[in-house]
């Protein structure tokens, strides 16, 4: 029997000595109820009084032996599992990593919002129009009925006899005068269409941003006034503004409004074409019958307007010569800004 259970022993270490052993299955194999060392303690009965306790002795050492290898091979397997998913998990700290590119508002969009914070600061607020718009807001109501020869340099894409995509953003006045009596203070900017064939300053879609203002009093001074605090806050504090008389039928008088020339500062330039001015808008006092149009009594009320182009303004902000490079989406191109 002593040998029996020596024979278990060796036999239990070397299983257990394979760091790929099945724990579980040793542990049944040799500890389990039906094992080998616990048939061997169930044949004790037959042994003499004299031998039993030795016997015994020598059983539960075995068994003590054999959990304690079991344990530590637990511990020894525990380790190496833990070893293996380390060096699995490794990181190598120094290989480069993967730039994430962050992504950037379109230089469009850039001027667009400093335009519009320099007349919120001013006390303006945003309105806004439909893009698809009827023939009423886009020219009737601005003083522009069918046949007027302004139609022809507005012409546009129809939707229908009266319905049209817009060719300006001057309709917003007559939507907002119509929701809101005065004092009102709004900008619009948006998109506006014209059947114009693409080239460096033409597209058939491009933004303006318009400018209207209703109170009592309002005149041309005012006018002046805000055009000249946008110019100087949008091109620098030197910034020069001036007034040449025009024809817009739904203001009266009208104006093309200049700035001087940021680059050379009026003494001409390339930028300026040798002119030391450069054309940026358009602006006048509302038409009293487009007041009318909108029940806005003009004998109460005055008011100015202007609108201007948001791709002309950015391509003389960043020196951009060709307007198509604003559409064409080249991430070289836009990355710049
Ligand atoms: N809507 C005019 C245009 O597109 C610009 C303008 C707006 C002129 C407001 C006067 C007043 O040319």
């Amino acid at each position: 029997m002593k040998e029996k259970l020596q024979k278990i022993k060796e036999e239990a270490t070397a299983a257990i000595n394979d760091v790929n052993a099945d724990l579980e299955q040793i542990r049944i194999k040799y500890l389990g109820k039906k094992g080998e060392l616990t048939s061997v303690l169930r044949g004790m009965g037959q042994l003499s009084a004299e031998e039993r306790p030795i016997v015994g002795q020598i059983a539960n050492e075995v068994r003590a032996y054999i959990e304690e290898q079991l344990a530590s091979l637990v511990e020894k397997q525990k380790a190496a599992a833990t070893a293996k998913k380390l060096a699995a998990e490794k990181i190598d700290v120094t290989v480069p990593g993967t730039a994430s590119s962050v992504g950037k508002l379109h230089p469009l969009t850039k001027i667009q919002r400093e335009m519009e914070n320099i007349f919120l600061n001013m006390g303006f607020t945003i309105a806004e129009g439909p893009e698809v718009e009827y023939d009423y807001y886009n020219f009737q109501a601005l003083n522009i009925p069918e046949n007027h020869p302004a139609r022809d340099t507005q012409d546009t894409f129809y939707i229908s006899d009266n319905v049209l995509l817009r060719s300006q953003t001057s309709p917003v006045q007559v939507r907002t005068m119509e929701k809101q009596a005065p004092p009102i203070r709004v900008i619009s900017p948006g998109r506006v269409y014209r059947s114009d064939a693409v080239d460096a300053t033409h597209s058939p879609l491009f933004h303006q941003l318009e400018g209207l203002v209703v109170d009592k009093g309002i005149t041309m001074g005012d006018l002046k006034g805000t055009l000249a605090l946008f110019a100087q806050t949008m091109f620098g504090s030197e910034t020069k503004i001036r007034f040449r008389p025009h024809h817009f039928p739904f203001t009266e008088p009208s104006a093309e409004v200049d700035v001087s020339c940021f680059v050379c500062g009026g003494k001409g330039c390339r930028l300026c074409k040798g002119e030391g001015w450069i054309e940026i808008l358009g602006a006048g006092m509302v038409h009293p019958e487009v007041l009318r149009n909108c029940n806005i009594d003009p004998d109460e009320y005055s008011g100015f307007a202007f609108g201007m182009g948001i791709e002309r303004i950015a391509m003389l902000s960043y020196k951009i010569d060709d307007m198509r490079m604003l559409y064409e989406n080249d991430i070289r191109f836009l990355s710049q800004f």
